[in-house]
């Protein structure tokens, strides 16, 4: 039987080239999204359509622990077990202090902290037995101090830690990292500037912006590496030396 990987937030961009690598090493994906049923739903028929019975679908809101505790009960029906998560799912954008609402700390935490925690919660007596494996996509700047972002970077930087912690509480059975992009996209509801793309261009030693592609063969890379746990590698050009 083929091994299962769930991938969270992958009807589109960086996490929809997650699942196409897993899916073209051999994986069975589940691919869990939130508003964007169109595009998880064409992913999902044309991955099965290469190959029968390889990919399914679950909608989950992350503001509500229900639906994040219903992904991981519906995931585990699916293809009868699971092998690998991949806690990719988040929500970005300035939080400028005294304009701090209760739902934008929902929001920003519930996708970017509480969700991959309680997932990984549910299912970590399933990866135990499968000797499976976590990886948690965070983000370079997650221990820097970026004004307005206090809420995305703290969730981040939660993360993080929480991939550290258990990498060790998890271990020998499970092995837990982390993924940190830089500047792959530009954020969905963002358009940057020339000035401000030449700026971050700059920044990148490597001179160029990553690809999705570049995300994901590293998290294959992580998953495929059995003598590794607690890591979080920066794929980044070189952006955060
Ligand atoms: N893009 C970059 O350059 C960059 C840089 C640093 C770190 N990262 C990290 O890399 C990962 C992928 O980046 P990305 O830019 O591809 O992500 P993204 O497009 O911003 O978000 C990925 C998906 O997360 C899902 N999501 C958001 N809020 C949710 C909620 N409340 N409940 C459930 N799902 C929710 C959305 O699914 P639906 O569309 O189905 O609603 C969305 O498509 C993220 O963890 C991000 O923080 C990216």
């Amino acid at each position: 039987m083929s091994k299962t990987v769930l991938i969270t937030g992958a009807a589109k961009r960086i996490g929809k080239e997650i699942a196409y690598t897993f899916f073209n090493n051999g994986w069975n994906v589940i691919i869990h999204f939130n508003k964007s049923e169109k595009e998880a739903k064409n992913l999902t028929e044309e991955l099965n359509k290469l190959r029968p019975n390889s990919t399914s679908s679950i909608q989950a809101n992350f503001n509500s622990l229900d639906d994040v505790i219903m992904l991981a009960e519906k995931s585990l029906e699916v293809f009868g077990q699971i092998n690998g998560l991949i806690n990719n799912a988040s929500t970005f954008y300035a939080t400028p202090m005294g304009k701090i609402s209760d739902d934008d700390w929902n929001a920003l935490i519930g996708s970017n902290l509480k969700a991959p925690l309680f997932l990984i919660q549910a299912l970590h007596k399933e990866l135990k037995e499968n000797k499976g494996f976590i990886v948690n996509i965070t983000d370079i700047n997650d221990q820097q101090t970026i004004p307005d972002h206090s809420i995305y970077l703290a969730a981040k930087s939660g993360l993080h830690t929480l991939t550290k912690v258990l990498a060790k509480e998890l271990a020998p059975e499970i092995r837990v990292n982390g993924v940190a992009p830089g500047a792959i996209l530009e954020p969905p509801n963002i358009k940057l500037d020339e000035n401000k793309k030449n700026k971050i261009l700059k920044s990148i030693p490597l001179g160029r912006m990553g690809t999705e592609s570049d995300i994901a063969k590293a998290v294959l890379f992580l998953a495929d590496s059995l003598y590794i746990t607690g890591e979080i590698l920066n794929i980044d050009g070189g952006k955060s030396l």
